[in-house]
């Protein structure tokens, strides 16, 4: 049956908290639309006290917006401890539920969400919805943060805009993590070929530009590394302007929702080797045409 959501505005730009709704209860095609078109109009939304199982996480994606996507994060590296690669594990935890070690190699690899990022950019297709669920939240600040890229594409100088127009930019995994020392193996490297993107998207539905940016974002086809590089780094700069960002402080039951191709978001530090925070995140692929599994439409 179908529910009318409201949404309330949580930032300027973008962002909104849903109304009181039970995500897994929602198959009808009616509900299901207002909630695209709510990522349409905000990119964020918050949704409170959605108790997912992880198989009614995976189905609600599915409905929500088609087929998963299924290696976006560290099962680049090694398999998932939840024994499914489409749900991802935001967490610092081994497979007995252990907090990792400061010098566990997964919990280095991990420490790049905290560096400005959209999920799987760094293959074809990327990620075009996240969808993170929060398990158990540490008692101190653990939060998220995400930049408006179509406020801040529109931010952008006519002439500017211009110059980006039908750039093309090398997305790759290799590339973000070695900015942060962490290494790979040769075998690693060869499966790690990466992607290219545009440089501005035009988002279907609400018809707006965005910058799609990360820092998995390596250099711009066709021009010289260093210049590339360059205008990345002062996008990025640009793009994360405290007017473009919100930061989600997490409660336990959290679902939080964003369309990568309008925002990037990053962790915020905490004390991961003291406290638990587990999180799962499902993912859609960014294929032209989603797949749309309603159930009782
Ligand atoms: C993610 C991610 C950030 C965080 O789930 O894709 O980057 O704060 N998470 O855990
Ligand atoms: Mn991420």
């Amino acid at each position: 049956m179908a529910v009318a959501l409201t949404f309330r505005r949580l930032h300027p730009h973008f962002v909104a908290e849903v109304s009181k709704v039970d995500l897994r209860q929602v198959h009808d095609r009616e509900t299901l639309a207002q909630i695209r078109s709510g990522v349409d109009e905000y990119a964020v939304l918050v949704f409170r006290d959605q108790p997912f199982a992880d198989d009614e996480q995976l189905a609600f994606a599915q409905e929500l917006d088609g087929r998963l996507h299924s290696k976006t994060g560290i099962s680049v590296l090694r398999k998932s401890r939840l024994g499914n690669e489409a749900l991802g594990d935001i967490s610092n935890l081994d497979e007995d539920g252990e907090i990792l070690k400061g010098g566990d190699r997964r919990r280095m690899y991990g420490l790049g969400n905290r560096l400005w990022h959209t999920d799987a950019s760094f293959q074809d297709p990327p990620g075009r919805y996240s969808m993170l669920s929060a398990k158990v939240v540490p008692p101190v600040e653990a939060d998220t943060e995400f930049a408006d890229m179509r406020a801040a594409y529109d931010a952008l100088p006519p002439e500017t805009k211009a110059q980006l127009e039908g750039l093309r930019v090398h997305h790759s995994i290799a590339h973000s993590r070695q900015t942060l020392g962490f290494e790979f193996s040769p075998e690693e490297q060869e499966s790690l070929t990466g992607a290219v993107h545009p440089l501005v998207r035009l988002i279907p539905r609400s018809h707006r530009r965005s910058l799609y940016l990360a820092s998995h974002a390596s250099r711009v086809i066709d021009w010289p590394v260093p210049e590339g590089r360059l205008l990345l780094r002062d996008l990025m700069e640009h793009a994360t302007q405290p007017e473009f960002v919100y930061r989600h402080s997490w409660r336990v039951g959290d679902l939080v929702i964003w369309d990568n191709r309008a925002t990037m978001h990053r962790a915020r530090p905490f004390d991961d080797t003291k406290y638990r925070r587990e999180l799962r995140r499902v993912t859609t692929l960014d294929i032209e045409h989603p797949a749309l599994a309603s159930r009782n439409s």
